[in-house]
């Protein structure tokens, strides 16, 4: 059956099936080669969009907006403080209000719920641009990375290194049971994912002939991995104060050239962004200050190293959020 995601809301994974997200993955592709033969694509001529971001943003909001006009479409922006949602308008005001004047509309923020109740009541598409939980456009981005990169999905290794609850730890593990990756989350046990989330992947896994592990053992996990990942060891939205506690449960977890050895000859590195790879930031510096350490989540040689598809992925950001709104919109 012919797939058509219109009308839809895009807002975490786990709501699409298996051939819509290849859909997803092959229009990707599609508009990707219309940007880089330079050939007009602007199908949404006329329509209006507007982004609502309550946490920062460099990736998702630019290719949000990049995306958004090369359709054609007009794109408004607004930021943490210059909304009313949820100081003094409710949510289900605010998509109400914004489903009237918009044809869709972006959210990144905190909880989950926030993003599914905006859906409820918005009346045209919502994309999760990343909550606390979910970072799905995030995941199409990442597939059509690796499908590049090694021409299939069904059957890598894919081993994610870190927070394992986190919205990256959670996106991915679902991401590659829907797609026939074998998904391995290496993680101090505290920051395994949700028992009930790794049970859903399980059968999801199940039913597309590949695997979710978890294991605490950084060697065993970077063992035959074709995609070595890792994210940031302390998300948006938690306290600095968490900072000494995460360095000291990851930092047997970094990604660095001992890891690598041990992956697949043919192994890629991936990382969403940003990324403490150095010390060429603010938090890097005070990390650096405090703590005495200046690589992070990643070394830098591995994060610079040919292995590394990061900016790749990062490219495929807009491509990919241009399938979505595009499907969704049209
Ligand atoms: N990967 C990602 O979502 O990056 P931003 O936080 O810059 O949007
Ligand atoms: N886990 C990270 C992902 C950033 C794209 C965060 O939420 O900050």
């Amino acid at each position: 059956m012919a797939v058509n995601l219109c009308g839809r809301s895009f807002l975490k994974l786990l709501d699409f099936s298996t051939s819509e997200i290849r859909y997803l993955i092959d229009l990707s592709k599609q508009f990707k080669n219309l940007k880089l033969c330079g050939t007009p694509h602007r199908y949404l001529e006329g329509k209006n969009i507007v982004l609502l971001f309550e946490k920062t943003s460099t990736r998702t909001r630019c290719s949000f907006e990049v995306a958004g006009r090369d359709l054609g479409m007009g794109v408004t922006y607004l930021d943490p403080g210059s909304s009313q949602m949820g100081k003094k308008e409710s949510i289900a005001d605010t998509a109400r209000v914004l489903g009237r004047l918009y044809d869709g509309i972006e959210y990144r923020g905190f909880s989950q719920e926030i993003v599914e109740e905006m859906a409820q009541y918005a009346g045209v598409p919502v994309w999760n641009g990343l909550t606390d939980e979910f970072h799905p456009t995030q995941m199409i981005a990442d597939l059509l990375t690796v499908e590049e990169k090694f021409g299939r999905l069904r059957g890598i290794n894919f081993t994610y290194f870190g927070d394992a609850r986190n919205n990256m730890g959670n996106s991915l593990m679902v991401a590659c049971a829907k797609m026939g990756l074998n998904f391995t989350a290496c993680a101090p046990s505290d920051l395994f994912p949700d028992a009930d989330l790794v049970d859903v992947c399980k059968e999801i896994a199940a039913q597309n002939g590949c695997s979710i592990a978890l294991t605490e053992d950084a060697s065993r996990g970077a063992q035959n991995a074709d995609v070595v990942y890792t994210d940031i060891w302390l998300s948006m939205g938690e306290p600095d104060e968490m900072w000494e506690r995460r360095i000291n449960l990851l930092k047997g977890y970094q990604v660095n050239k001992g890891i690598m050895g041990l992956a697949s000859p043919h192994a890629i590195f991936m990382h969403c962004l940003p990324s403490f790879h150095d010390d060429n930031t603010v938090i890097g510096k005070s990390i650096r200050e405090k703590f005495g350490i200046a690589e992070m989540e990643v070394t830098n040689d591995v994060f610079e190293s040919q292995q590394s598809v990061v900016f790749d992925e990062a490219e495929n950001r807009m491509h990919t959020i241009k399938a979505i709104m595009y499907a969704t919109l049209k």
